[in-house]
């Protein structure tokens, strides 16, 4: 397949209004809050989620305010989960930049989360759509338990693929996956639309968590604006690493034996990452990425024949070939 469209091209301008009224919407006379939700905002971001949502809308019959309320209520709930995640994960750099928690301290890293979250109910409120509010408090609920059961499963390397499998589905794919759904089901999609794009978003979404998971073993701080290693660190077992540590021999072994530690060295966190990429699992998580790709683009031509299709469909080559 030739992919000619831009999907950043062809949003630009909705982008770059979106970043505007963001910012409007986040400087609130309140001390402390309208500098952390600014912080967070200016540090950039790819902004995914809400170009899924603005496309997904403008294959239908869209309203442009309605449209971007749910695309900036969905990037305010992206932006309190990170802001959260950062203090579960004690990390001290974010989009390149000092981290809310390393920069306000945790407390008001904490509050800054429990405010974007609020800002961004209240937002969709404004929407009027039951079935849209139903589905962001259904996500947030949802992306918790991913999250919960990835604190508890620390350092636990007998979870299963299938145990990894149902925490990014939660606490990463959901929210990809709303995205493209909200954006449709308030531009007038039919319900078998709005499904192929729910089902394109959930696909995208775990392929984005894969990468994000292969980013941390093999890309730089410089490329992900994060610390690199952070999962090995933190103990958290991504697929390449339970995919080392089932190939078998002594890599493997040692593998599980410094992951399973809770306390880890500059030298040990080295060597495990080292070991996860040389073993198959990077190459296997990226066939295993573009399985769900494939899976995803396979419905897009139940949806209507604009440039906006294609722009979703480059968008999954995109989340594959990644390097931020
Ligand atoms: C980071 O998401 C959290 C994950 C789900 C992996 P992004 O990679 O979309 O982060 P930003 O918004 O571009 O910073
Ligand atoms: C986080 O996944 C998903 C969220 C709910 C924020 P990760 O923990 O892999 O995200 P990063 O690597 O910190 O961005
Ligand atoms: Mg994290
Ligand atoms: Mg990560």
């Amino acid at each position: 397949m030739v992919l000619t469209v831009n999907p950043l091209k062809l949003i630009n301008k909705d982008l770059k209004k979106l970043e505007f009224r963001l910012r409007e919407f986040l400087q609130i006379p309140v001390p402390v809050l309208s500098e952390t939700g600014v912080y967070l905002l200016e540090a950039g971001g790819k902004r995914v989620r809400p170009i899924f949502a603005l496309l997904a809308g403008k294959l239908f019959n869209y309203d442009e305010s309605t449209l971007f309320t749910v695309a900036m209520a969905i990037e305010i709930i992206h932006m309190a989960s990170l802001a959260h995640d950062d203090i579960v994960d004690d990390s001290t750099l974010r989009r390149g930049r000092p981290t809310l928690a390393a920069r306000w301290g945790k407390a008001a890293a904490v509050v800054t989360g429990d405010y974007l979250l609020a800002q961004a109910m209240q937002l969709i409120y404004g929407v009027k759509n039951k079935e849209v509010t139903s589905l962001l408090a259904h996500t947030s609920t949802e992306m918790c338990r991913g999250e919960i059961c990835q604190i508890q499963a620390s350092h636990d390397t007998r979870q299963s693929v299938h145990d990894y499998f149902y925490k990014i589905r939660r606490k990463t794919a959901l929210l990809l996956s709303l995205s493209c759904e909200a954006g449709a089901v308030v531009s007038g999609a039919s319900r078998e639309e709005a499904r192929v794009l729910r089902q394109y978003g959930q696909c995208l979404g775990v392929a984005f968590q894969i990468m994000d998971d292969v980013l941390d073993i093999e890309a730089t701080k410089e490329e992900i604006g994060k610390p690199p290693a952070s999962d090995v660190r933190q103990g958290i077992i991504t697929l390449p690493m339970l995919i080392a540590m089932n190939e078998g021999g002594a890599g493997s072994v040692r593998l599980r034996e410094l992951l399973t530690r809770k306390e880890k060295t500059t030298a040990e966190v080295a060597e495990a990452t080292a070991l996860i990429r040389r073993s198959g699992g990077p190459a296997r998580c990226r066939e295993t990425a573009r399985r769900f790709i494939t899976a995803a683009c396979r419905k897009l031509p139940l949806l209507p024949d604009k440039p906006e299709r294609a722009a979703l469909a480059r968008m999954a080559e995109i989340v594959l070939n990644r390097r931020s």
